[in-house]
């Protein structure tokens, strides 16, 4: 388990969060219920914004907010001083409501609507991303109409893909997101950018993937966008002054995964930033405003599911299960791509975990499961189960499948918790019925 100050197991056996017990928890809030800890979310932000500071000196992180979005999200990470990276309209609306400064958003997404667009443009997000060729038309018409200049960066397809401890050098050009510098679609792309008046050409974006912890994919991007960078400003003419380089620092899930701590990610940000002001140098660019976009990192092992076990089913010979009141409709990561988690019993954690369980939600459906293969002591129904690591990617996909309600939202500090997302009441179910 992914242990530290903040998440423990207490004197006795069972799980602390953010200072407080998770008995407590699920007595005052009811399960399932996500749980935050908020000080390990606001420590991330500190990490990675004081990390640019001290080794590039010029930038910004803005929080990939898709990864958990609520209003108090948006509050926390702006009282560590990042931005947000927005990726709808509702998005874009949450944030403003929070009392984010439009000027702090970076607005992204592959089908942004016309209205999307005049949406942002008239809220004053900081940047646009472009990722269509067509979006660009609509957005010089949309600015040209409101007379405003509008900050954007291209997305560029790097042809470097990383995911969890390997990467490939050449990402393919396929990828829904992003114009393919190798292919020149990129190019064709800038040609159209320069040429427009009121569409402010001012940086490039890439993202390259997900839950990475090896640095290699990082640093050859790194290479690829300064070369690009370089050719945009001097073979197109285009007055570049940002770089982002997008989000995709992996976090602990299970054993499998390296113990990336705070110390790690400013290690990993020094690395960048160190391999960013080498290439310039050789590239002989000047030193753009830097971005990068965490998502997974900032809230991810922040976050844990709370759940009471419900029915058990020994399938004699084949396997165990135990149901929770949860499933895919709060957590659909299983369902999407068979992700894995540590599942504790939570309230004996000093039980011997010498039970094989697969943990199944209670949705209608075979590929509801939450977990496969957890070693936990043997369980019975009505205890505590946490699921860790829950806290990116989850809360932000939930639905109301088979009706259930999507969970309340929990943070916890110093002891104290409070709630920052209402669970949902039957009226809720039915409120836009008709
Ligand atoms: C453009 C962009 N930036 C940032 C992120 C955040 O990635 P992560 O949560 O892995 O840090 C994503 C994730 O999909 C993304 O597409």
């Amino acid at each position: 388990m992914n242990a530290r100050e903040t998440l423990y197991a207490g004197k006795n056996g069972r799980l602390q969060i953010g200072g407080v017990d998770v008995k407590d928890l699920a007595s005052l809030y009811g399960t399932p219920l996500y749980v935050f800890d908020k000080a390990h979310i606001k420590k991330v932000c500190e990490t990675f914004a004081e990390s640019l500071n001290k080794y590039y000196g010029k930038g910004k992180i803005f929080y990939a907010s898709k990864a958990f979005c609520c209003k108090e999200t948006y509050r926390i990470v702006k009282e560590a001083g990042l931005g947000a990276d927005v990726v709808s309209a509702g998005e874009i609306f949450t944030a403003l409501s929070a009392g984010t400064d439009a000027k702090n958003l970076c607005f992204h997404g592959n089908n942004k609507s016309y209205s999307d667009l005049e949406y942002a443009v008239k809220s004053g997000v900081g940047y646009i991303v472009i990722d269509a060729v067509s979006e660009i038309d609509d957005l010089e018409e949309i600015c040209a109409k409101l007379k405003v200049k509008q900050r954007v960066l291209l997305r560029v397809n790097p042809g470097v893909e990383a995911h969890t401890h390997h990467y490939i050098q050449t990402a393919k050009p396929d990828s829904k997101f992003g114009f393919s510098i190798e292919n020149g679609d990129a190019d064709k792309a800038v040609k159209n950018l320069v040429a427009k008046s009121f569409v402010d050409f001012c940086g490039l974006h890439c993202h390259i993937g997900s839950q990475i912890f090896e640095k290699t994919s990082f640093l050859l991007a790194v290479d690829k966008m300064t070369d690009y960078y370089k050719k945009v400003s001097e073979d197109f003419g285009a007055k570049l002054s940002v770089l982002n380089l997008g989000g995709g620092f992996g976090i602990y899930y299970t054993e499998t995964d390296p113990k990336f701590g705070c110390e790690d990610y400013a290690e990993y940000i020094k690395s960048i930033c160190e391999k960013l002001c080498e290439c310039l140098a050789q590239k002989d660019v000047e030193k753009p405003y830097l971005i990068f976009e965490p998502g997974r990192a900032i809230v991810g092992e922040a976050g844990i599911t709370l759940y009471t076990a419900g029915r058990i089913k020994n399938i004699t010979g084949l396997k165990n299960y135990i149901s929770v009141n949860g499933g895919m409709f709060e957590n659909p990561r299983f369902a999407l791509y068979q992700a894995k988690y540590t599942v504790l019993a939570a309230e004996r954690l000093n039980d011997k975990p010498d039970t094989v369980y697969t943990v199944a939600g209670k949705c209608c459906e075979s590929g509801d499961v939450i977990a496969e293969n957890v070693n936990l002591p043997k369980m019975r129904e009505g205890e505590l189960i946490a699921v860790l690591s829950t806290g990116a990617y989850n809360y932000s996909m939930a639905s109301n499948y088979n009706r259930n309600f999507v969970p309340p939202v929990v943070m916890v500090e110093d002891g104290k918790s409070y709630l920052a997302v209402k669970g949902q009441t039957f009226e809720d179910l039915v409120r836009n019925d008709l």
